[in-house]
């Protein structure tokens, strides 16, 4: 296949090399000469991006409305540096279907159709009707009960777009990846992340609302099970407005979302423990109370809980805990207490796989893994 070789292309005669950070700036600057993107964007239809997961600190659960993903309060999270997609989009004339592989082998039908869902927003969007083949990496174990959605449908709306030769801002990115997985908007922004609830399409995007230097935390996660939820989070948000208790927790998540900011602002971890913790409890009362009841906690996950509590209280460790839809318990730490947090909970079950990230950065467009080169010249 005689296709240009990504990463570096000639604009204007001079020589630019493709990378991630010439894209946020681009990203920066709604106001970029467009004819330049797409120059750098895509010579041949075929683009990477990759998009790091991210843990929120006041959760988004239930929407407003469930097929544009609008969802019922803002909410905010931080990425994580360590937790990463790498998703290559290729737009071909000569395929007649989608097709997605997943860690180097075809995906399953479910994750299929998903995809090719929200490739059909992307066509409406771009303009296209192209079909699409995708080439999805995670560089965390599949199955490790870490949610891949976030990073996942951010990399594939950024790649799907460079490789059609088109610049979207920010917002519109955050927009567009909010279609395929709520919590994907808010993959888009570097460091520390805000999603507006808005009540459009167009007014329901995530922007950051810190820097990732603002404050160094770490994600201790424990992985208390690498079972397949049963009820992903895409059916949970429909059960949501069943529990008694949601609008309570919509109606406060204003209150908690303003105190997490002033302490991410602050650096004042007391005031951030009690509210993160407070607003992943609420979020699980909610699953609990929900019609069907949602129970993803398990006994392991309760004791980790209760030790971080008592960590923080009696040991003097800058640590609070958030559970998303799954038992794994994400300990929200300072970097400097990271290894004592991680020994802690070595030591509570040598059960307890652990996985660490730092504050990360936003999704950024990358050249063409060799390893995708590779693939297509096998196959
Ligand atoms: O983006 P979704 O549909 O996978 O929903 C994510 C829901 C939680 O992870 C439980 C909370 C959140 O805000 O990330």
């Amino acid at each position: 296949m005689d296709r240009v070789q990504p990463g570096h292309h000639t604009v204007r005669g001079r020589q630019r090399q493709w990378t991630g950070d010439n894209v946020s700036n681009i990203l920066k600057e709604p106001k970029v000469d467009n004819r330049e993107c797409l120059l750098m964007a895509s010579p041949d239809n075929i683009a990477s991006a990759r998009a790091h997961s991210n843990i929120a600190f006041i959760k988004y659960w239930g929407n407003r409305n469930h097929k544009l993903r609008l969802p019922a309060n803002s909410s905010l999270s931080m990425n994580l540096a360590d937790l990463h997609t790498t998703t290559t989009v290729e737009w071909s004339s000569a395929l007649t279907v989608d097709s997605l592989a997943i860690n180097g082998s075809p995906a399953g039908e479910t994750a299929l159709v998903r995809v090719r869902q929200h490739l059909d927003a992307l066509r409406r969007r771009l303009n296209t009707d192209l079909r699409a083949r995708v080439d999805s990496t995670n560089n965390f174990p599949m199955g490790a009960g870490i949610a891949s959605s976030a990073s996942a449908f951010a990399a594939l709306t950024l790649a799907a777009v460079t490789a059609c030769g088109t610049a979207l801002d920010e917002r519109e990115l955050s927009t567009m990846a909010r279609l395929g997985s709520g919590s994907a908007a808010r993959s888009i922004p570097p460091g520390f992340v805000e999603w507006r609830a808005g009540d459009s399409h167009e007014s329901s995007y995530a922007e950051t609302f810190a820097d990732r230097d603002r404050w160094d935390l770490v994600d201790v996660i424990a992985i208390v099970s690498r079972r397949h939820k049963r009820i992903g989070s895409s059916a949970g948000h429909r059960t949501a407005d069943s529990s008694v208790l949601q609008p309570a927790r919509v109606e406060s998540a204003e209150t908690r979302l303003r105190a997490v900011k002033i302490a991410i602002s602050e650096r004042d971890f007391e005031r951030f423990a009690r509210t993160v913790e407070e607003d992943s409890n609420l979020m699980h009362a909610v699953m609990m109370t929900s019609n069907p009841p949602l129970f993803y906690w398990q006994p392991l996950s309760l004791a980790i809980m209760e030790s971080v509590r008592h960590w923080r209280e009696s040991d003097a460790l800058q640590v609070c805990y958030t559970l998303d839809a799954g038992p794994n318990v994400h300990c929200i730490c300072r970097a400097s207490d990271a290894p004592a947090v991680a020994a802690k909970l070595r030591a509570i079950s040598p059960e307890i796989d652990i996985v660490q990230s730092r504050v990360g950065g936003g999704a950024t467009v990358i050249p063409v893994p060799v390893s995708y080169r590779a693939r297509l010249r096998v196959s």
